[in-house]
């Protein structure tokens, strides 16, 4: 692998504390720390060398690297995967000490920068069109700072964010432009807000369709079906006229798998299926969190819970194939949890009415998780999923599990290249199946609905 060790499994962290070292001992491979800065390092030889794996200790120089690596991530990694990032984490640093060398050149050899050029490029990628609907309401107030400032694209990709409210809230949508420009933000190359789709969907290369009648409390979905599906088949529209067709769709809006599902259907033809996403990642970190709450470790220790089905009641929420980290080993959830009751009851119930019952306490939908939550969907579709993790997103079924081909279904995916992929061939017991029949049986009841208040009889 380029380093001249033996390595069976790797650990890599940004820091080295006794839980990484003996996880890497506990394996039988070297430990590869990059650290932040040269203090760290020492500590992290000291406490790293007690144990018999061997060490290697990169070397780089605090704030000029930045590795997104972490220690979860890294124990999830089989040998050819922590093989390549140790190759990619060597050649950064082999370009950082290079940087330095020709900055020292720089400085006593005269007209030598005109010889020997820098090799860290530092302008960003050229700006891409970010739609926010619903820009004026509470989830789009949380949304459009973390989306200006590089929560999603990273700090080196330019965003021109296009922001859309009814005409009615044009005022307070020129209002958080203007914060928006305030906030002096180097990755924000612009913001336009409109009210007219055709200004909004122009061009655009993702959208967050957020904009919807919120549901207050006592209120049906079926309700907002009626009301809100409307909205989404005029988007759609909206999205094969003026989008790129490359363009890709987060819809947040309730009923928000229907409403994607409508959205799809009139953009046909311009925009692929595969584009087409509507988001239960609120769900998906709201059982993330209720199990790591249970065992006791912090949520980044858990991985691959499920999230099957329809953005509401309805929905499965799953950890039969969710892994903890816990003690420095990876262990199944349901092993570590080790209550049956809890998670056939209390755990189900509890993340299928969360979003309820912060209406009831906050008289307001979730605002901040769900803008959390599109923003940790996107990013993930953007930047792809970390090797052994899979996140739940409700996209087209290819009738995988046996879900009817077309429905916008909530499955457990791999992303790789911005292309996702349904999880294939985990096991389902009798019990999931139950509750995965329920849910798709309440999205083929919204379909049938849905195209009924669009005007059409049949799909
Ligand atoms: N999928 C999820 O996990 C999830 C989680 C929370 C909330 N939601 C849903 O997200 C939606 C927005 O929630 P919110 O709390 O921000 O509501 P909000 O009422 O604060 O904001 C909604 C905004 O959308 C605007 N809007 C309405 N129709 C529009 C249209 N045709 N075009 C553009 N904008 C339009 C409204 O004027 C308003 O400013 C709701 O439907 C809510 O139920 C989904």
């Amino acid at each position: 692998m380029g380093l001249g060790v033996p390595c069976s499994v790797v650990a890599i962290g940004l820091d080295t504390t006794p839980e990484s070292s003996s996880l890497a001992n506990h394996r039988g491979g070297p430990l590869i720390v990059a650290q932040s800065c040269w203090c760290g390092s020492v500590v992290g030889c000291l406490l790293a060398g007690k144990g018999p794996s061997p060490l290697i200790v990169l070397w780089p120089f605090q704030r000029t690297i930045h590795f997104e690596v972490d220690r979860a991530f890294a124990n999830s990694m089989c040998p050819r995967q922590a093989a390549s990032y140790t190759i990619f984490m060597v050649s950064c640093l082999l370009r950082l000490y290079f940087w330095l060398f020709c900055k020292v050149i720089y400085t006593f050899v005269p007209f030598s920068k005109y010889i020997l050029p820098l090799p860290f490029p530092t302008t960003m990628s050229a700006p891409i069109r970010v739609l926010v609907t619903g820009a004026a309401g509470q989830i789009g107030y949380s949304i459009v700072l973390q989306i200006a400032k590089g929560d999603v694209f990273g700090p080196n990709q330019k965003v021109t964010l296009v922001l859309l409210d009814i005409p009615a809230f044009a005022t307070p949508l020129e209002g958080v432009k203007l914060e928006l420009i305030d906030c002096a933000l180097p990755t924000l190359a612009g913001v336009e807000a409109v009210t007219t789709e055709a200004e909004a969907f122009h061009d655009i290369d993702y959208a967050f369709l957020i904009g919807a009648m919120p549901r207050k409390e006592g209120m049906e979905r079926k309700d907002l079906l009626a009301a809100n599906v409307k909205i989404f088949k005029s988007q759609g529209l909206a999205l094969a006229k003026y989008a790129k067709p490359s363009v890709k769709i987060l819809v947040v809006g309730n009923p928000a798998n229907t409403n994607a599902l409508i959205a799809a259907k009139y953009a046909a033809g311009k925009v692929p299926l595969e584009n087409f996403s509507a988001m239960t990642r609120l769900d998906h970190n709201r059982a993330a969190a209720q199990v790591a709450l249970k065992v006791g470790v912090p949520v980044e220790n858990v991985k691959n819970v499920i999230i099957w089905g329809n953005h509401s009641s309805t929905q499965f929420p799953d950890v039969a194939h969710a892994k903890v980290l816990k003690n420095g080993q990876e262990v199944d959830a349901v092993g570590a949890i080790n209550d049956t009751a809890y998670l056939q009851g209390d755990f189900i119930s509890t993340v299928q009415k969360r979003g309820a019952v912060i209406i009831e306490k906050r008289k307001l939908s979730s605002a901040m998780s769900a803008a959390k939550a599109a923003v940790d969907h996107i990013r993930t579709w953007h930047v792809g999923t970390k090797p052994g993790e899979f996140v739940s997103m409700a996209v087209a079924s290819d009738g995988s599990y046996g879900i009817p081909k077309g429905l916008i279904f909530s499955f457990p995916v791999t992303i790789e290249n911005g292309k996702w992929s349904i999880v294939q061939g985990l096991k389902i017991d009798e019990f999931a199946q139950g509750k995965i029949n329920a849910t798709t049986k309440e999205l083929e009841d919204e379909r049938t609905d849905a195209l009924e208040a669009c005007g059409e009889s049949k799909q």
